[in-house]
């Protein structure tokens, strides 16, 4: 478990048992996010380039109870038109209920309109994303940059509480701060505890520092530590989680009420099938590549109904590339879906790594 922090081992038992072949005793109890409902504890995460509507939807066919759409920023959302290249944006459908919407900005004045208009689309959850490290976010006062000031950061969590209607959860995702000083520390914990004040139903803590972007180990201590701060307020937890048994190991260690799974579940979306499996004591799923095949199908045809063939093509080249580190040829599977130039050379590859019976299986 080369992710959980060495300190830990001091901490109390956690539910169940440190034993990690003994995960069949290991009940995780249902996540709810303020009245909505979610169920088995290991969501997927908002994903900025990755968790538009044909993912969060092969996700939830395969297990996921709860996905958030990639982030966007307050400004696009209202100028956004009835355009075909950009209205799918908002598209949400009857089958991935409760699905998530993300909002980032950088005033506070633009927060509140953009969240109305995310509601107003279907979207059950409305997301507030403090924690993004990327340097446009950041130089553009956005994301991550309000760890560093919780008097703006909590004015955006009381004007997006406050426009969407009381039946749609707001919460917040955070990073654990700009960086390790205890200025940052404590900033933290002032937009934590202030956002809930603030009628947040849940938090995201993302264990990394703005500043260490993806260097370095999600601190797991300090999400054992901010659930212990919170007691019976939602946190979710963020990093690190690869494989089912990951996802457990969070919840079983910090105490978090629910698991976000992010670049684990780019290429793999079984993973939260996996977990649910190895949850109750059974053997995790492992798709062959028969229904590997059958799901990259299932996303490009949600692709070709939302997007042109361009942007399906870039799109499901881009998945299908995270989907061939699955195939026993992963490397040649890897370099043929990359070359694709057209939607027909996409699946000349499929059919030729998958379908034809030449990546053998087992
Ligand atoms: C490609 C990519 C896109 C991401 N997009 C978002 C996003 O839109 N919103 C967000 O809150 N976090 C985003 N994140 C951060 C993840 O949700 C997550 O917090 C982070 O990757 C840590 O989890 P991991 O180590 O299990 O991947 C993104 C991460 C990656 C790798």
């Amino acid at each position: 478990m080369a992710n959980v922090n060495s300190d830990l081992d001091l901490l109390p038992p956690p539910i169940c048992s440190r034993d990690e072949s003994a995960a069949a005793c290991f009940v995780p109890r249902p996540l709810k996010i303020g009245p909505v409902e979610i169920g088995f504890p290991v969501v997927q995460a908002a994903l900025s380039g990755y968790s538009d509507w044909p993912m969060r939807i092969v996700a939830r066919r395969l297990g996921a109870p709860y996905t958030i759409a990639e982030v966007l920023i307050d400004r696009f959302v209202l100028d956004l038109k009835d355009r075909a290249r950009t209205k799918h944006h908002l598209l949400v459908t009857d089958e991935e209920h409760p699905v998530g919407a993300q909002l980032m900005g950088s005033e506070p004045d633009d927060f509140g309109p953009a969240a109305t208009r995310l509601a107003e689309a279907g979207f059950d959850v409305i997301d507030i994303n403090f924690g993004c490290p990327v340097k446009s976010a950041v130089g553009g006062c956005r994301g991550g940059y309000h760890l560093g000031q919780p008097e703006t950061a909590l004015e955006i969590v009381s004007r997006v509480r406050h426009a969407v209607p009381p039946d749609i959860p707001v919460t917040v995702k955070m990073r654990r701060g700009i960086d390790d000083s205890n200025e940052s520390r404590d900033r933290f914990f002032r937009i934590l505890d202030g956002a809930f004040e603030r009628g947040v139903a849940g938090v995201t803590v993302h264990g990394r520092t703005v500043e260490q972007k993806y260097v370095g180990p999600s601190n797991w201590d300090f999400l054992r530590e901010v659930k212990q701060h919170v007691g019976d307020r939602t946190i979710i937890g963020s990093g690190d989680v690869f494989t089912a048994q990951t996802c457990l190991d969070m919840l079983r260690h910090t105490g978090v009420d629910g698991v976000s799974v992010a670049r684990g579940a780019i290429g793999n979306p079984w993973i939260f099938r996996q977990t649910q499996d190895l949850a109750a004591g059974r053997e995790p799923f492992s798709p062959d590549l028969t229904e590997q095949a059958r799901v990259l199908r299932m996303q490009l045809d949600l692709c070709q109904q939302i997007y042109d063939e361009k942007k399906s093509l870039a799109t499901m080249r881009k998945h299908a590339i995270k989907f061939s580190r699955q195939h026993p040829q992963s490397e040649e599977t890897r370099i043929a879906f990359a070359a694709a130039k057209s939607i027909d050379a996409w699946l000349a590859v499929l059919e030729a790594s998958y379908e034809s019976g030449a990546g053998v299986n087992e």
